[in-house]
């Protein structure tokens, strides 16, 4: 794992889009595997100004999203889906037929489907408080594909914020990618911004690979970068 850590999340976001850009300037057919969340959307900002400015066409480029609530509606204001077209695909070249959203309709196939596009090219990931990737929940299977999950506790505490900061609105269940399929892309980059991702960074670079903490996997990946700011560095 190389770990990189920055003063603060606009550099480690501008980082992040550095190479995005990168990976598609050298490869402008890529396979981008996404994230939602409130960390990765600095990094969709740079996106959008570097596309607007001429210096990356996502044209070529096809995408595949991390993972989706189960119950929003696409057009509901916190699917991933609405996230993804509101913070990104709606401001850049990208072609929408070859944009991707995990759903129970898709979700035996879903593996399937990128590998058909070629596999990951680079995988982001953003990580939750307690070391979940995508909706990848503690306790869950390393050798996981595309499944349903239900949301932890934590987490559905922690997506409150996005609904009113009532629980009871949040999803119980979601489509996500599995950690089998998230370890299958050649090249992983992970954000984690804030004191509330410190004890996951911890874990995730310094502690057991374990299914209790699923981000831990992570230290197995060939090639594989974190890129943080100094507070979620703030345990290592
Ligand atoms: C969500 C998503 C994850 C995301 C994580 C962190 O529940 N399923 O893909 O990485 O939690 O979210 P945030 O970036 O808002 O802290």
């Amino acid at each position: 794992m190389i770990i990189k850590i920055f003063k603060n999340d606009e550099f480690a976001s501008r980082a992040a889009a550095d190479i995005i850009i990168a990976q598609i300037n050298g490869k402008p057919n890529s396979v981008l595997g996404l994230p939602t969340g409130g960390t990765p959307v600095k990094t969709y900002q740079t996106l959008i100004n570097a596309c607007n400015e001429g210096r990356v066409s996502f044209k070529n480029v096809k995408t595949f999203n991390l993972d989706e609530y189960i119950g929003l509606h696409p057009t509901h204001e916190q699917s991933y889906r609405n996230f993804m077209n509101t913070n990104l695909f709606n401001h850049i070249d990208i072609v929408m037929e070859n944009t991707h959203l995990p759903s129970e309709e898709n979700a035996a196939n879903y593996d399937e489907m990128i590998n058909a596009a070629g596999g990951l090219d680079l995988q982001v990931l953003g990580i939750g408080g307690n070391g979940h990737i995508a909706f990848n929940e503690p306790g869950g299977a390393f050798d996981s594909l595309t499944h349903k999950q239900a949301i932890a506790e934590a987490t559905i505490r922690d997506n409150a914020r996005f609904f009113d900061g009532d629980i009871d609105k949040v999803p119980k269940f979601a489509v996500t990618l599995g950690i089998k399929g998230i370890m299958n892309a050649r090249k992983i980059i992970l954000l984690a911004f804030g004191k509330g991702k410190t004890q996951a960074i911890y874990d995730t670079v310094r502690g057991q690979v374990t299914t209790n903490v699923p981000s831990s996997i992570l230290q197995l990946h060939p090639n594989c970068t974190l890129l943080i700011d100094e507070a979620a560095a703030g345990m290592l």
